[in-house]
């Protein structure tokens, strides 16, 4: 299994600025799986949602988590909806530690319609938009580890969420020494 950290969450959680302060944080390097994609087509995600459909880039998708599993101690954000699929978020785990940046649904959508450039979100109302967070937070749930982001900046959640990583490789590590005792 490679150690990497995987982010996974909605649209405007703030997967890529925290992805990228982490790895800084842990001198890791910082991979995004829309930057795979949009490197491997040479288009834009908007460029190829808009010519070839989202069906198209959601097999790139599935393209990418089989190039994932080469890679080893990176921080991967992943797209929104890359964890949504059954067997994904399994299949993620298999490749290190999955953390859900978690926002209130109000937090994440103002976020994500400020940041702009994302066809989900085109032409669709915010009911329907919400429909389609609640309808992945059974994937993301899926996570090792869950970041509340909501009311704190990218530092404060790189901060908690190194705590989380720390406890749980201090805890896997006690697991092992454990394992190693002879009964009495
Ligand atoms: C998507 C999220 C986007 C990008 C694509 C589809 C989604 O990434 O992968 O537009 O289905 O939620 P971000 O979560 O980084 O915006």
């Amino acid at each position: 299994m490679g150690d990497n950290v995987i982010l996974v969450g909605f649209m405007g959680a703030g997967k890529s600025s925290v992805g990228r302060l982490l790895a800084r944080r842990l001198g890791r390097c910082f991979v995004e799986t829309d930057d795979m994609i949009t490197a491997q087509e040479g288009r834009s995600i908007p460029e190829i949602f808009a010519e070839r459909g989202e069906a198209y880039f959601r097999a790139l998708e599935e393209e990418t988590v089989r190039l994932l599993a080469l890679k080893s101690g990176d921080v991967i954000a992943t797209g929104g909806g890359l964890p949504c699929r059954d067997g994904r978020p399994a299949a993620l785990q298999a490749m290190g530690t999955v953390v859900w940046l978690r926002g209130e649904f109000d937090a994440v959508y103002e976020r994500a319609q400020r940041a702009g450039a994302r066809p989900m979100l085109a032409g669709r109302g915010r009911d329907d938009i919400e429909a389609l967070y609640r309808a992945r937070e059974p994937f993301y749930r899926q996570a090792d580890l869950t970041v509340d982001t909501t009311g704190i900046n990218p530092d404060q959640v790189v901060a908690k969420l190194l705590l989380l990583l720390r406890a749980k490789v201090s805890l896997s590590s006690l697991g092992r020494g454990l394992q190693g005792q002879e009964p009495t």
